[in-house]
Formats: C-alpha cells, sequence, structure tokens
C-alpha cells in the first residue's frame, strides 16, 4: 500500500516536472517603438474624425479600460450597422504576425487603414483622411514633425501601428515566475499550468510559444449564437463582409476559409494569445462563452461539434480541482494594462 503510495507520488511528481519542462521562454522584449509615432498614433487612436460621421475612434471599440477589448460578445459597430465578430484586445498585438480572427491582415500597418475604411467599422474613406487631417494645422505640424511630410495613408497607419506596440503586458505573475521568480504562482496557477502545458489536456498543442500562441488556425467546433443566426444587421454584415472576400454568404462564420478557400480552413479561427485573458469575457471569435469556466468546459467535453474539427481535440476528463487549477492559471495571465488616455482638447 505504502509502496504503491511512494510511487503514485513519484509519478505525478515525473508528470509535473516533464509538464515544466515544456513551459514556454519568456516573453522577449519589444523594440519599442519611436517615442513621437507612438504618441501621433494615440491622438489617432482616439480621435473620432477618423470616421465617416465623426462618432467612430479606434478606441470606441478597443477601450483601454477593458485590456482594449470592450466586454461585449459581439462588436458595435457604424451607427445603423453592427458587427458580427467579438473585438479581440489589442495586448501584445505588436508581437503578432498574423492580424484578425481569421489572420487576413500581414501587418499591424496593414490591418490600421482597414476598420477606418470597412463600411461597419469607421466608414471612412483613408483619402479622405488624409484630406481633413492635413488641412488641421496642428495635426499637418505633427505628421511634418514626426515624418517630414503632410499625413497619408502610410504614414497614418506606421503611427497608429506605433502606438499599438506600446500595449504590451509581460509581467504578469505567469512572466515573473518564468523569469525565476518561483513564488510568482500560486501552488494552485502552478498546478494549472502544469497541466495546460501536459500532455493529458494538451492545451499547448496550440498555446505555444512565449506568446501563448501557435499562431496558426484552428476549428473547435465553436457553435453560431442566437443572435448571429437571427439578428439581420449582423448577418447583412456577415454576408457582406463575406462577398468582399470572394466567398458566398452562409449560415455560419467560415473563418480561415475565407481567406484561404481551402475546406480544410472551415471554421478555424487563429489560436488567441491569452495574456490579459481574465479580463477580456467572452470569450471565442464570436463571443459564445462567457466565462474561463464555460472555456475550460468547453474544453473538457473534447470541443464543440463540427465535422471538421480539430484531431488535436478530445475529452480530457478534468476533475473540478482541475479544472479550477486551469482558471487559476489563466487568472495569473494579467499583469498591469497601459491605460492610455486621448490627449486634452
Ligand atoms: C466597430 C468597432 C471597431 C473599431 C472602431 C475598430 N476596431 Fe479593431 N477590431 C474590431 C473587431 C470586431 C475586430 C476583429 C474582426 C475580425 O477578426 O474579423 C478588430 C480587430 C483589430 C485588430 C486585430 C487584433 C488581433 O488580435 O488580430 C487590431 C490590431 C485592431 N482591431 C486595431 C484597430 C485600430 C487601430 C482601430 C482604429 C483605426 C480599430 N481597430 C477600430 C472592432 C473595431
Ligand atoms: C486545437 C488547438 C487548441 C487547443 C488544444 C486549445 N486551444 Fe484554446 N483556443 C484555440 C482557438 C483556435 C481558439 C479560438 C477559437 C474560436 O474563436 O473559434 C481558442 C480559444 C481559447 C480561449 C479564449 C480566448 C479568447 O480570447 O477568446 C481560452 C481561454 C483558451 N482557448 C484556453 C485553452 C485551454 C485552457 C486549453 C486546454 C484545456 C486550450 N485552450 C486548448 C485553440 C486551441
Amino acid at each position: 500500500m505504502t509502496l504503491l503510495f511512494v510511487i503514485l507520488v513519484l509519478l505525478s511528481q515525473g508528470r509535473a516536472e516533464a509538464a515544466r519542462a515544456s513551459f514556454p521562454p519568456p516573453l522577449p522584449e519589444l523594440a519599442p517603438p519611436d517615442a513621437a509615432q507612438a504618441e501621433l498614433g494615440r491622438r489617432l487612436f482616439f480621435d473620432r474624425r477618423l470616421s465617416g460621421d465623426g462618432t467612430m475612434s479606434c478606441a470606441v471599440c478597443h477601450i483601454p479600460q477593458e485590456a482594449y477589448a470592450d466586454g461585449q460578445a459581439l462588436s458595435v459597430g457604424y451607427p445603423t450597422n453592427k458587427h458580427w465578430r467579438n473585438t479581440p484586445s489589442l495586448i501584445n498585438t505588436g508581437y503578432l504576425s498574423s492580424f484578425f480572427w481569421d489572420g487576413r491582415s500581414e501587418s499591424l500597418e496593414e490591418q490600421a487603414l482597414e476598420p477606418i475604411h470597412s463600411v461597419f467599422e469607421m466608414n471612412l474613406d483613408p483619402d479622405y483622411l488624409v484630406a481633413r487631417l492635413e488641412v488641421d494645422s496642428e495635426y499637418l505640424a505633427r505628421f511634418h514633425d514626426v515624418f517630414g511630410s503632410a499625413p497619408t495613408r502610410r504614414t497614418i497607419a506606421a503611427a497608429l501601428a506605433a502606438f499599438e506596440r506600446t500595449l504590451t503586458v509581460n509581467d504578469t505573475p505567469f512572466d515573473l515566475f518564468l523569469a525565476g521568480d518561483k513564488t510568482a504562482l500560486s501552488p494552485q496557477a502552478l498546478r494549472g499550468a502544469e497541466i495546460f502545458f501536459g500532455e493529458r489536456a494538451g492545451c499547448a498543442r496550440c498555446h505555444s510559444g512565449p506568446l501563448l500562441s501557435d499562431g496558426k488556425f484552428h476549428n473547435l467546433g465553436v457553435g453560431e449564437t442566437d443572435e448571429l443566426l437571427r439578428d439581420p444587421q449582423r448577418r447583412a454584415t456577415r454576408n457582406y463582409f463575406l462577398r468582399r472576400m470572394g466567398v458566398e454568404p452562409m449560415e455560419r462564420d467560415p473563418g480561415r476559409y475565407a481567406v484561404t478557400k481551402e475546406p480544410a480552413d472551415l471554421g478555424a479561427f487563429r489560436t488567441p494569445p491569452l495574456r490579459q485573458v481574465a479580463q477580456t469575457a467572452p470569450y471565442m471569435h464570436n463571443g459564445s462563452l462567457e466565462t474561463l469556466e464555460e472555456v475550460i468546459a468547453f474544453f473538457d467535453a473534447g470541443g464543440g461539434d463540427d465535422t471538421n474539427r480539430s484531431p488535436k481535440l478530445h475529452p480530457l476528463h478534468l476533475s473540478d480541482a482541475e479544472k479550477e487549477a486551469l482558471v487559476a492559471f489563466l487568472r495569473s495571465l494579467s499583469g498591469a494594462v497601459p491605460i492610455a488616455r486621448p490627449p486634452m482638447p
């Protein structure tokens, strides 16, 4: 009996050590963006003149106090429109190499102009924005100071991207732990990390690397929500978007498929990075899961129902204590969010 107990303890210690060996390396430092560009980008980020009717700024949807997400299942849209996807946090987007839930944009600079001209986000032709900014003597002077010329689409995008590169969080308890502070994680969160990076739960099969994302696209079988199926405004926005991407409208969000047209990518979305995740509920590309507990229950059940579901998912049979430990680990991924403020009028 005692021998069996000793063997069991040794086995579980072995597993914990194996899991710890697969913890990711610490998040590398990002090269700091040019401070003057980032400061100009901050002004643009909060400026409602970046939208057609002067009501929308980036910060209306990416709210600094909400970790630059918005706390809603589905994003609001340009007035009289509604968006059909969840607003992602902008924390650590400076590290990413593909943007949007479907990865259709490949740099922060390329991404930045999209919401401006998108009819369901800010609805302003970027060329018209250039014309608006160059007759504003303050902006004109600032663009000259920072970029040596009047504003252009390229420099507007560069300034916004520089600002976004300042939005990093790399001081979470988990980061401190990875940097060597063995007391930074509570025992429960450490147990959660071992489960997360261990073989059985296998979260790190996709949430790998320092950002906890492989940057790839997977179909988890996250189902459509009633709101998406029923709300004509959200469906209209999605149908319009899909046609623009060269895909016939369908009764579901095809995710990555709209970009690659590969049947294997139907319903696949980019693995989200997880820093600050405790602050960015609701979860998934359509905000269909409200809490971290629901997310864990979803993975414990092996994901949702979809013929194209990733083979990396299967029922996990986690105990209640293991589920709670996973949630404690996910909560240890939050640190101090840099809160940018709008410039004084
Ligand atoms: C109407 C709300 C809204 C506005 C305004 C808005 N966004 Fe977004 N943003 C979203 C939504 C929703 C997504 C996800 C869309 C998708 O994946 O298809 C997104 C995605 C992003 C992403 C990609 C993040 C990632 O993890 O891939 C970045 C970066 C971003 N927005 C920056 C900006 C900037 C900069 C502005 C202002 C120029 C802006 N957004 C304006 C709602 C908005
Ligand atoms: C097969 C790859 C894969 C595995 C394995 C996996 N995830 Fe994910 N995870 C994803 C993808 C992809 C999404 C987004 C899916 C979507 O929106 O449709 C996601 C979403 C999430 C989210 C929501 C994040 C947000 O911002 O909305 C959390 C939290 C999360 N995963 C934690 C976990 C945990 C904990 C495990 C292990 C129990 C796990 N994941 C296993 C790929 C994976």
